[in-house]
């Protein structure tokens, strides 16, 4: 089921844009295995889209790619594996998810070019990029948008599903019930 499937399906049960005890207001917030509260669920992106977001982000050998919310690492994986980044580093508050990421990482043989933080990608300095990936819900890329804005002119961002709110997409790719909207930070900040 996509993302997009599961948020609607929150939004429909009344879960979401509800603040729990302990968030920020008007933060959805999600548990993970190990009862880490989370601002989006576990829903990995499908390795064709993976590859599309790469291939969007045009994502090479002199690239530091970055995804936020990492999951098992796989946009991290396939970033220095198929197509040849000279790092990749992945950010997720979930142990749990960083655990995976790494015996994931260390399988594809790219365990010495990739990391795994756990850490809350609010808190988290991920200026050093010329790529971002993201795929997390709409409130957190609002969040995420002055950070995002303020990186580096060049950097290439990539979202899957959600989009930068206002941000005109360079590029808005359909694959079948998915979106990809794909961005490059002009010398001047958007905003
Ligand atoms: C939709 S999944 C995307 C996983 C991966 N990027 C992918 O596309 O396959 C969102 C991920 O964000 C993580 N996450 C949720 N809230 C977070 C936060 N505040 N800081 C860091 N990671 C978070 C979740 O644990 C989850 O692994």
């Amino acid at each position: 089921m996509s993302f997009t499937r599961v948020l609607a399906g929150l939004v429909a049960a009344g879960l979401l844009f509800t603040a729990a005890p302990g968030s920020a207001a008007g933060s959805p917030r999600f548990v993970g295995d190990t009862g880490v509260p989370l601002d989006a669920p576990y829903v990995p992106t499908p390795q064709p889209i993976v590859d599309a977001m790469l291939t969007a982000a045009k994502v090479g050998a002199n690239d530091i790619v970055y995804d936020l919310g990492s999951g098992d690492g796989r946009l991290v994986i396939s970033a220095v594996r198929d197509f040849g980044a000279a790092k990749g580093v992945g950010v997720d508050i979930d142990p749990v998810r960083n655990k995976e990421a790494n015996a994931n990482a260390k399988s594809a043989g790219v365990a010495d070019r990739t990391s795994f933080v756990e850490k809350d990608v609010f808190r988290f300095d991920f200026s050093e990029a010329s790529v971002v990936t993201i795929y997390l819900l709409p409130e957190m890329l609002q969040k995420l948008e002055p950070t995002l804005g303020a990186l580096k002119p060049g950097t290439r961002i990539v979202c899957h599903d959600f989009s930068v709110p206002g941000w005109e997409p360079e590029k808005t790719e359909k694959i079948g019930t998915a979106v990809i909207y794909a961005y490059t930070l002009p010398a001047k900040k958007q905003k």
